[in-house]
């Protein structure tokens, strides 16, 4: 059992995460001593690489980090990525992997033999990244349905944003609204889907997030697909301190992290700001996510 996309996300599976995740934030406990699994990261990482460190560790399982291709060369000769899996894969009951090419992660899961979550790859995806974001939702505010979500940032390129908008499409009645500059959009392959599933979605250059219930904001890098932005241009989707606290008292602004500056350090301390429970209660997710491959691993599913 893989976890390499949130196209592949049911309803009956994202809440069976978030209940599991509830449970182990109750104090529920799961013995994995047996487990070990392997962390391989091919870019940084520091919530979703450590995040699942902690997670396996909770559940009694143990985590060895393979070290990417490049550090462990020998001789000057990198080894190839489905060598080194095929030699790491048989001693492991998980892998986590990111890679910055989108087919790398994919590739992984067919060969290794072993369940593989994917930690990010490429600009495509990090589905797990949006269990946890679902799961702060929940806590959050409440249920999820008929939830009013504005994305922010470079909607093109980040993967939280593809994962996320796919993953709501899940519940009823939720009303997206990308807020980016023009040709930053969800792209085709994420906002069909999106559309398809009956979930409403909107688009506009124009900052406004009156009537959100949440405000995601995954970044806006200075070098975009659509070109150059100046500060000016990426100014116009920051979250300021007036900005938060124009937002319901009940909304909550939410981020993937890390942030550069698309969220005003001052946000920091207004009831909206999300991001840093986000990122706490990220553990539980990542525990239901181990609990739910490594269990599945050895009942031979
Ligand atoms: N949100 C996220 O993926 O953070 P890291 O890059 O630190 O893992």
């Amino acid at each position: 059992m893989h976890i390499l996309t949130a196209r592949e996300f049911t309803r009956t599976i994202v809440d069976d995460f978030i209940e599991s995740s509830r449970a182990f934030r109750a104090g529920r406990r799961a013995d994995h001593r047996s487990a070990v699994v392997g962390l391989l990261f091919f870019e940084d990482s520091l919530r979703t690489r450590v995040g699942y460190e902690v997670a396996a560790t909770r559940l009694g399982a143990a985590t060895t980090t393979v070290f990417n291709l490049k550090q462990s060369a020998a001789m000057g000769t990198p080894e190839t990525l489905d060598d080194t899996i095929r030699s790491v894969a048989g001693w492991l009951d998980a892998l986590c992997v990111r890679h910055p090419d989108e087919d790398a992660v994919p590739r992984i899961a067919r060969s290794a033999g072993i369940p593989v979550i994917n930690c990010g790859n490429g600009q495509d995806e990090h589905p797990t990244q949006a269990l946890v974001d679902l799961f702060a939702i929940e806590e959050l505010i409440g249920g999820i349905d008929g939830l009013r979500i504005a994305i922010v940032g470079d909607l093109n390129a980040m993967r939280s944003a593809h994962s996320l908008a796919l993953a709501l499409s899940v519940y009823q009645r939720v009303q997206i609204r990308c807020i980016c500059p023009d040709g930053l959009g969800l792209p085709s392959q994420v906002l069909e889907p999106v559309r398809c599933s009956g979930t409403t979605v909107e688009s506009t250059a124009l900052f406004d997030v009156a009537g959100m219930d949440v405000v995601y904001v995954c970044g806006l890098p200075a070098k975009t697909r659509a070109g150059e932005l100046s500060d000016e241009d990426q100014a116009a989707y920051r979250i300021t301190r007036p900005r938060a606290n124009a937002m319901a008292p009940h909304a909550r602004i939410l981020c993937p992290l890390p942030r550069i500056d698309e969220v005003h350090r001052d946000v920091d301390d207004t009831v909206q700001a999300g991001y840093f429970t986000q990122s706490d209660l990220s553990v539980w997710m990542r525990m239901a996510v181990l609990d739910r491959v490594l269990t599945a691993q050895h009942a031979g599913m």
